[in-house]
């Protein structure tokens, strides 16, 4: 099962929510990776990814001449977590992009994601929150979209372009992609307007899921600590929303298999 965290927005929680879902997939005994897209490279930070090989190592190999190609899983790395692996993001991705893209190079991530589900239960991928060549080919490559949102107006006036974007990969490319759900993410509770977006978006048939994540500092001394919610703070309300809302998915998924 190969999960791509996406959203043209900034800061919605891509990253955040990356590491957190994977990191209890992980804990659950599912063998997962999460494989960091983003030249800002926040997953492979929060990870602890070491210095080494990268993704950016793995994209160059298609684009020059090697007598033997290395295979994608040699690229990954396990972190300081059980059953948790990741494939690192590298500034570098930038400089070749593209070279990427003129080569017409948009189906070598596919290629390496379904050689690394052999190898992996669940795959989580992280974006940048732009629609380039990587979170292309990552959409191209995955099962599924999880799109996490912070419940705003620019927000949701995102969401309507960013749904024909995905409908036109689905039918260009990948037939197979889901919408696996909308995450309201920094969901604030006592507010009326974060409610009625939500709302709004349920009645207009966008799958919203129905776990909301709230706001809490938690998830930023998580990071600072580097260490996900699932290890630093199992009891935490965030962590159970975000367990309650990994369950859903799982449970969702199974159904619709
Ligand atoms: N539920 C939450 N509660 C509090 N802070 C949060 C929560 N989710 C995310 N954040 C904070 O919001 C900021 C943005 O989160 P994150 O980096 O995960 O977003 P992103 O979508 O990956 O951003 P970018 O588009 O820049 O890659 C971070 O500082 C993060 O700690
Ligand atoms: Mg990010």
């Amino acid at each position: 099962m190969i999960r791509v965290l996406f959203n043209k927005k900034g800061g919605v929680g891509k990253s955040s929510l990356t590491v957190n879902l994977a990191a209890i997939a992980a804990k659950q005994g599912l063998k997962t990776l999460v494989l960091d897209l983003d030249t800002q490279c926040n997953t492979s930070a929060y990870l602890s990814a070491q210095p080494g090989t990268d993704i950016a190592e793995l994209f160059e190999q298609t684009i020059t001449f090697h007598i033997r190609r290395r295979p994608a899983e040699e690229f990954c790395q396990p972190t300081a977590f059980e059953n948790l692996h990741i494939l690192p993001g590298s500034a570098r991705l930038a400089e070749l992009e593209s070279e990427l893209h003129s080569r017409h190079k948009i189906y070598k991530l596919r290629e390496a994601l379904s050689s690394l589900s052999e190898h992996y239960d669940r795959i989580f991928i992280d974006t940048a929150p732009a629609l380039n060549f990587y979170s292309l080919s990552a959409l191209i490559g995955a099962d599924s979209c999880l799109i996490p949102i912070d419940c705003d107006d620019f927000s949701r006036q995102g969401l309507y372009s960013l749904y024909q974007q995905i409908a036109e990969i689905r039918e260009d490319h990948n037939a197979n992609l889901k919408v696996e759900g909308i995450i309201a993410n920094q969901f604030m509770q006592q507010a009326k307007l974060p409610r009625q977006i939500i709302d709004e978006l349920l009645e207009e048939g966008y799958p919203v899921l129905p776990v909301p994540l709230a706001q809490s500092v938690k998830m930023r001394e998580s990071h600072q600590a580097k260490t996900p919610l699932v290890s630093m703070a199992p009891k935490h309300k965030l962590t159970q929303s975000l367990l309650e809302l990994h369950q859903h998915l799982e449970e969702q998924a199974a159904k619709k298999a």
